[in-house]
């Protein structure tokens, strides 16, 4: 990125610019098709319908119809009516400090916002994150699957007694906002067969983690094995690499009860042809560029590297992740492992002034979060990393010098 004053910043947190900031092949595509013709959605053209091909071949075949939108948070908001409309129940599980959108309905079903809001509403169930660090069963548990995706069972036999009904149980497929988050594999078919035995169902939210971010799958939900595929999955940052469009996939019999109503969808701006021209672009330069590989390949080398820094910095407690979706965990503690939260934030602003964009997330926001444009090279991964390392040495030695280790940066 550069300021207006040409500065040079390297991006590591963009990851809505998917295939690289201003990527000619996208300019391009939007540029051309403007030229040409863009209309509502009351108009068909063949851009929706070869779009909607493309998309498709990336997921599994159950999913198989597409509703295109303009936000993240209007295909959340789709998804939640559609999901009440199929299961005729209202309730929602979410995970805690989950994020879901700006909408006052994903508001309601964001941990992350209600909380400082007018709080939960009496539909709405929190899940504690599977997170086998800082939640509540860790590494050292002998099933960790297991037993958080018993705690959503106890929800919802807990709701079942109060005489609610589960409509869907809403999770991002790697949680973002929540820490940088690895669900331990298994544990969405374990939560996705309790909440279909409680007639509900399941939705992705990729909107923050999907199109090849994860590196060895296009969708973050395929990690957790081949055997697992969401009712609804929801899509929208890189979908556009900055252009605003959004996308629900779901199966044909949530489909088939959506339309059922005869109350039609209509979207004046969702799936618009530039739209649509934009999006296959996308998918273009994901395949022509290797994106899924290369975010392999270069996230594989951070962790390799931000590991070295684990074992040279007490401060770094832990470091996870999978392709270009990568959290490091800072803690004032090994034993209560607290939150290094001032510290995280001197981190990132020292960054900033050299030059490298870099945030945190989590509860406690503590967690370094690198989701950067998948364009990130191995000499990006590099530079970031010898300047955390060089910014959390200089830490280490102010610290020192006032002798109070633990509340240097407070
Ligand atoms: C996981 C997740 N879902 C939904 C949204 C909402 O998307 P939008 O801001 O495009 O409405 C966001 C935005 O940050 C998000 O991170």
């Amino acid at each position: 990125m550069y300021d207006e004053k040409g500065r040079q910043y390297l991006d590591c947190i963009n990851n809505v610019a998917h295939v690289g900031h201003c990527h000619p092949d996208i300019v391009k595509a939007a540029h051309e098709q403007n030229q040409l013709l863009n209309t509502n959605s009351r108009y068909l053209h063949d851009n929706l319908v070869d779009y909607a091909e493309r998309l498709s071949k990336t997921l599994p075949e159950k999913l198989c119809t597409f509703y295109f939108l303009n936000s993240g948070s209007e295909a959340n908001d789709l998804a939640l009516r559609m999901a009440r409309q199929y299961t005729k129940h209202k309730d929602v599980i979410v995970l805690d400090h989950a994020y879901h959108g700006h909408l006052t309905s994903l508001i309601d079903i964001s941990p992350y916002k209600f909380r400082n809001l007018e709080g939960q509403k009496e539909w709405v169930h929190v899940a504690p994150v599977p997170d086998t660090y800082r939640g509540i069963y860790r590494e050292d548990h002998e099933d960790s699957v297991t037993a958080y995706a018993n705690e959503v069972r106890s929800i919802i036999e807990q709701a079942h007694t109060r005489g609610r009904k589960i409509a869907a149980f809403f999770a991002e497929s790697l949680p973002s906002v929540g820490g940088q988050i690895i669900p331990p594999a298994g544990y969405f078919q374990k939560v996705a067969e309790h909440v279909h035995k409680a007639g509900g169902i399941f939705i992705a939210d990729e909107i923050q983690v999907g199109f090849g971010r994860a590196g060895k799958h296009f969708w973050a939900f395929q990690l957790q094995g081949e055997d697992f595929i969401p009712d609804i999955v929801t899509m929208g940052k890189p979908i556009g690499n900055g252009h605003p469009i959004a996308c629900v996939a779901a199966t044909k019999e949530v489909a088939e009860a959506f339309a059922a109503t005869g109350v039609e969808y209509f979207n004046t701006f969702g799936g618009n042809p530039v739209s649509c021209a934009v999006g296959l672009a996308v998918l273009d330069v994901i395949e022509k560029e290797h994106l899924q590989a290369h975010a392999t390949e270069v996230g594989n080398f951070l962790m390799e590297l931000l590991n070295q820094q684990k074992i040279k910095h007490p401060i770094i407690g832990d470091v996870r992740g999978i392709g270009l979706f990568i959290g490091v965990d800072l803690i004032k503690d090994q034993a209560e492992r607290t939150p290094a939260t001032a510290e995280a934030e001197y981190l990132i602003t020292r960054l900033k002034e050299e030059y490298i964009l870099l945030s945190t997330d989590g509860p406690g926001r503590n967690v370094l979060k690198f989701k950067p444009p998948m364009c990130f090279s191995m000499e990006d991964a590099k530079f970031v990393v010898d300047t955390i390392d060089k910014i959390l040495t200089d830490m280490e030695k102010q610290c020192l010098s006032q002798q109070e280790t633990s509340s240097c940066f407070t």
